[in-house]
């Protein structure tokens, strides 16, 4: 993947609420092109895997049971500057503390329910949309 290549999910609290469609269409009205987009379920043990970095941390067993709780979308998107530019759209991780206008500061309830993920380095976004699509799935 080159780097001007992000990636990632709307978390299924956002997915349960109905924002996909909102969301899809702030990320492309920002500049985002989709080039892999794909409509699954995480297990406890594939959101296991995908969040394994962060398995020291207190939080990691219920972020486990969240994200593999019900549907999200996954996709890879394509912008220069895409791991910086699309974590600013997205907002800070809590969404009390989002900027006004991000898209967690519009459609996240709470740190742990935040809407979406989106990667934080070019390494991670490589890694993260590998996770998720074969060569044949991206575009
Ligand atoms: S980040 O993205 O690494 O800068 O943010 P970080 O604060 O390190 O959080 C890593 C991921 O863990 C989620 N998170 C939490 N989940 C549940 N409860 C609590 N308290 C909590 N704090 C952070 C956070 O949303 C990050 O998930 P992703 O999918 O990367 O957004």
């Amino acid at each position: 993947m080159s780097t001007n290549r992000t990636f990632t999910m709307i978390k299924p609290d956002a997915v349960a609420n109905g924002h996909i469609g909102a969301i899809i269409n702030d990320i492309t009205t920002a500049g985002f092109k989709i080039v892999a987009l794909k409509y699954t379920k995480l297990t406890a043990e594939t959101a296991g895997q995908f969040y394994e970095v962060h398995k020291d941390r207190p939080f990691y067993a219920d972020l486990v049971s969240f994200m593999s709780s019900g549907p999200i979308v996954a996709a890879i998107l394509e912008k220069d500057n895409a791991v910086e530019d699309f974590r600013t759209l997205i907002g800070a991780t809590n969404p009390a503390q989002a900027a006004e206008g991000t898209i967690r500061q519009k459609y996240a309830k709470s740190i742990d329910a935040n809407a979406v993920h989106g990667s934080d380095s070019d390494e991670n976004a490589a890694a993260e949309g590998d996770f998720f699509f074969t060569a044949g799935e991206r575009f």
